[in-house]
């Protein structure tokens, strides 16, 4: 298995351009499947949940071609489709179940392996189930696969989420598409991943409209047609660099990102000292020499802050001068990486789902264990402010999520290489 070696500590300076975004790719792959002919995907970010959804796709019958360095893809569908999502492909990546929504709509058929859940938390589906239901999904849980299937087309139907949940809003939004009449759907998840899939399937044809804060409304059509589409930049990549230019007082330079998507997290940065300065798709960081503490953030839904980047901020919390608190209200289990922070001197205290951070942490290089995706990213944050040398095993995690990172950190002044 792969491992990091970072000897630090280094400043960040320079200049990266932003992964398109993973969290609007899946999706946006996942609802291929109701096209009837050839759509082009570009700017994919090469990482491995994208290799593993196209292969997904490939096992449910899409024809896939792969261009310009993995980055854009031609998908059609060919005729005799399949309607197995293998357990082998979906636990290896949760969002498999996305393509539920979009098989149930257009095969009317599916037998799609329930994720399970990982460390961050149990991950369950409830939410997708109740209201593809509503849509006219039947459904029985057998062996743990969805065995499912609808008398014909899906119904349109109103529906209000219990709860805001980012992939139960993308798969009844993708499998609306195909219903016969008219959805309104509630409390949605807005994420701008989110919005990034409707704006793709709009552009094949499909009639979605947001019509609330948290409401959209999508009139099924007959089918959906050809489209050529590129995915937007990645929010939590961008969201890292700007902590890592932030920590090593830095000076970072991030193209093709639209600033206005991470304002809640600027702001935040801009009170821990950093000076920030964006213009339309650029963002110029420069990191501070005394990192002021935050006294509370408190992960939630879109447009609030991010549980994917509470792992990165707390590591930046555990640099600034004075005690910092994070509270995270998304997943019930996502603070692994405080374990390994502390590894490296950090000072934190976990009551319930709140991490008290006492600051002032002169993190000094040691072995560490990556666990999930963005608990890993923290702790390469965290290698390259440390005093010395630091080995992060498993990072396998971090190839999820992040193209080919240790390049791009190598080009803005990290020292660090892929030990194979
Ligand atoms: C998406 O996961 C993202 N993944 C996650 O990013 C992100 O952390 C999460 O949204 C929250 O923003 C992708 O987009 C591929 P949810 P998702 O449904 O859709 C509970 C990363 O690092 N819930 O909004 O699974 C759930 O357990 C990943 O890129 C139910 O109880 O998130 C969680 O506590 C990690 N029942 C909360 O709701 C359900 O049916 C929010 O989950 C669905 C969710």
């Amino acid at each position: 298995m792969d491992k990091f070696l970072i000897s630090g500590p280094c400043r960040i300076k320079g200049q990266i351009n932003i992964q398109g975004s993973k969290n609007a790719a899946l999706p946006i792959l996942a609802s291929t499947l109701l096209f009837d002919n050839a759509v082009v995907i570009e700017n994919l970010p090469r990482v491995k949940d994208i290799d593993t959804m196209l292969n997904l796709l490939k096992s449910l019958g899409s024809n896939i071609q792969i261009y310009n360095n993995k980055k854009t893809v031609r998908i059609s569908r060919i005729k005799n489709s399949k309607y197995l999502a293998s357990y082998s492909l979906v636990k290896t990546m949760r969002a498999g179940i996305l393509v539920l929504g979009p098989m149930i709509s257009k095969y009317h058929k599916s037998i799609t392996s329930l994720p399970g859940g990982c460390l961050i938390g149990a991950r369950p589906v409830n939410f997708h189930l109740n209201a593809l239901k509503k849509l006219g999904m039947k459904y029985e849980i057998k062996k743990g696969y969805i065995h499912a299937s609808s008398k014909g087309k899906l119904k349109g139907t109103q529906i209000k989420f219990s709860k805001i949940s980012v992939g139960a809003t993308e798969n009844t939004i993708i499998a609306a598409c195909l219903a016969k009449g008219k959805t309104t759907l509630k409390n949605c998840a807005i994420e701008p991943e989110i919005k990034d899939l409707t704006n793709f399937l709009n552009s094949g044809g499909a009639k979605i409209k947001w019509v609330g804060k948290r409401t959209c409304q999508i009139i099924g059509v007959e089918s959906l047609n050809q489209t050529r589409y590129s995915v937007m930049g990645d929010r939590i990549e961008t969201g890292t660099f700007c902590v890592a230019a932030t920590i090593s007082n830095g000076d970072l330079k991030i193209k093709n990102f639209n600033p206005k998507i991470i304002q809640t997290e600027i702001n935040i940065l801009k009170k821990t000292g950093a000076k920030i300065k964006t213009s339309k798709n650029e963002i110029h960081i420069k990191g501070p020499k005394n990192i002021k503490n935050i006294n509370s953030i408190i992960t939630k839904e879109y447009p609030n802050f991010p549980t994917d980047l509470q792992a990165q901020f707390m590591v930046l919390l555990c640099k600034a001068k004075g005690r910092s608190s994070i509270t995270e209200s998304i997943f019930e289990n996502r603070f692994m990486h405080v374990a390994e922070l502390r590894r490296l001197g950090a000072k934190i205290l976990i009551k319930e789902n709140r991490a008290i951070i006492a600051g002032n942490t002169q993190f000094i290089g040691a072995e560490l264990m990556s666990s999930d995706l963005r608990a890993s990213v923290a702790l390469v944050l965290a290698a390259i402010v440390s005093k010395g040398k630091s080995t992060i095993n498993r990072i396998y995690h971090l190839d999820r999520g992040y193209e080919k990172i240790e390049k791009k950190l190598q080009k803005v002044g990290v020292k660090i290489k892929r030990l194979t």
